[in-house]
């Protein structure tokens, strides 16, 4: 079922993702413009211009052949650029100053604007129209961007972000839980999870196709694990257990002399856990982000293991009469009571806080709140190719070091709430806002 966006839609939505660029790029001083708070990715700068020459390369160049702005600029602010390791970001600044970018986006802004209001939207000779391909992929990557620069500006320290300008949640938490709310093991019958996107859909690359997966039966947590519980796998010497590490996972614990989740620090005998905006003492019942690395340590502490994407899809989308919902708690589209995403706050929420976002088995948070870890390595499905809009986003992450994220995180744009979306990141990429539960064999 391809339904064509229309006009207004598309640029309605294109709208929001360019004020809400805006509204982030103001919320940092102005001095940490170059800075490079996380050291594997680009400076700050390079976002800002790479989500408008992005459009212009993709749609404007790449689609339709026609002319971009400033090829200099936009090769520099191209996709992929990303340096995979600290010592090849290097240290002199190819980039430039702050007007320069400003003047290249609003160019950028205008000519894809105008492109969007007059080209036609189903030109069905083209590869790049197929499910309005090319129009997606650009509405798609930039609130994409905007989490990944939400996790770099969270490693800025506080004084560096504005709460007067720029994006402003509600709060940067949600109440400190209740201890009442117990997780429970929920047995999940063998059964059949559809995974990937239809083929007259839009998705990305990694999506397709659509398959059906058979999923031996299993029990899940109805909650994921919390600080507080995580505390106790500190306490009983998770970090310094090498049987419960993988190879990749004890070199990192290793090398990085890692002791706790990176949110995490401690004052004297308490913990704090670092927020968006602040530092408070750490919330016990909140989920705690951990690296996929640390997280399967604490399964395997448990006598458990993390959630395949298959069973995710299962205890996501599934129902115990057999029919799959789009999202876990049925078919309506994403609303504020169903998960914590969509930018209403900065930070995790106690877990146990959105009962209106269950599946129907009683799964919680499988959206937002967190994006779900996976034990799966990120792939591509069986007869994957690239897709013609952008060949290399998902290609260069089939290294088996990358697993596959689901479900949302605070500042995940509920517009990426699809069934579909891959998330993916390093075992050991510790920035991230993700989360994860034990799963046991029935
Ligand atoms: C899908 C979030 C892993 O940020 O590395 C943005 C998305 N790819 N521009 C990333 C992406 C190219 C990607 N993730
Ligand atoms: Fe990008």
């Amino acid at each position: 079922m391809s339904s064509i966006p229309t006009r207004e839609n598309l640029l309605r939505w294109f709208e929001k993702n360019r004020n809400r660029s805006r509204e982030l790029f103001a919320m940092i001083e102005p001095s940490v413009y170059y800075d490079r708070p996380i050291p594997v990715r680009n400076p700050i700068v390079f976002y800002e211009g790479h989500l408008s020459a992005f459009n212009v390369n993709t749609l404007i160049k790449l689609a339709l052949s026609r002319k971009g702005i400033d090829d200099r600029l936009e090769e520099l602010f191209a996709a992929g650029i990303d340096p995979e390791t600290e010592a090849a970001a290097g240290t002199n600044s190819p980039w430039p100053n702050r007007d320069e970018v400003t003047q290249y986006c609003f160019a950028a802004d205008s000519m894809v604007r105008h492109t969007l209001e007059s080209i036609p939207l189903s030109d069905t000779s083209s590869p790049f129209f197929r499910n309005s391909e090319v129009l997606l992929a650009i509405l798609e990557h930039e609130p994409m961007h905007h989490e990944t620069l939400l996790y770099m500006f969270h490693r800025l320290s506080h004084e560096k972000k504005s709460w007067t300008r720029g994006l402003l949640p509600k709060a940067s938490r949600l109440s400190n839980g209740n201890a009442a709310v117990k997780s429970q093991s929920i047995s999940i019958p063998a059964g059949k999870a559809t995974i990937g996107v239809d083929d007259d859909e839009f998705g990305w690359d990694n999506e397709r196709h659509q398959h059906v997966d058979d999923v031996p039966a299993f029990s899940i947590d109805s909650l994921p694990v919390t600080n507080g519980q995580f505390l106790e796998f500190i306490d009983a010497g998770g970090y310094e257990n090498a049987s419960l590490w993988d190879e990749e996972g004890w070199e990192w614990v290793n090398t990085h002399k890692i002791r706790h989740p990176l949110f995490w620090e401690k004052r004297g005998i308490q913990w704090m856990w670092r927020g968006m905006k602040e530092y408070y003492p750490l919330p016990p019942h909140s989920p705690v982000y951990a690296t996929n690395a640390e997280a399967s340590a604490y399964a395997r502490l448990q006598k458990a293991r993390l959630v395949t994407e298959a069973e995710y899809h299962r205890a996501a989308f599934g129902t115990p009469e057999g029919a799959e919902r789009l999202y876990p708690w049925g078919d309506e589209p994403p609303r504020e009571s169903h998960g914590n995403f969509d930018f209403h706050y900065w930070d995790p929420a106690p877990v146990g806080s959105y009962p209106q976002g269950a599946s129907a088995w009683g799964v919680h948070e499988l959206v937002g709140n967190g994006w779900e870890w996976t034990s799966t390595i990120f792939d591509g499905f069986d007869g994957f190719s690239p897709m013609v809009s952008y060949p290399n986003y998902s290609v260069g992450f089939f290294d088996g070091k990358h697993y596959v994220m689901k479900g949302a995180s605070p500042v995940t744009a509920k517009e990426l709430v699809r069934k579909s979306f891959r998330n993916w990141f390093r075992g050991t990429y510790p920035y991230v806002y993700a989360k994860f539960r034990c799963v046991r064999a029935e």
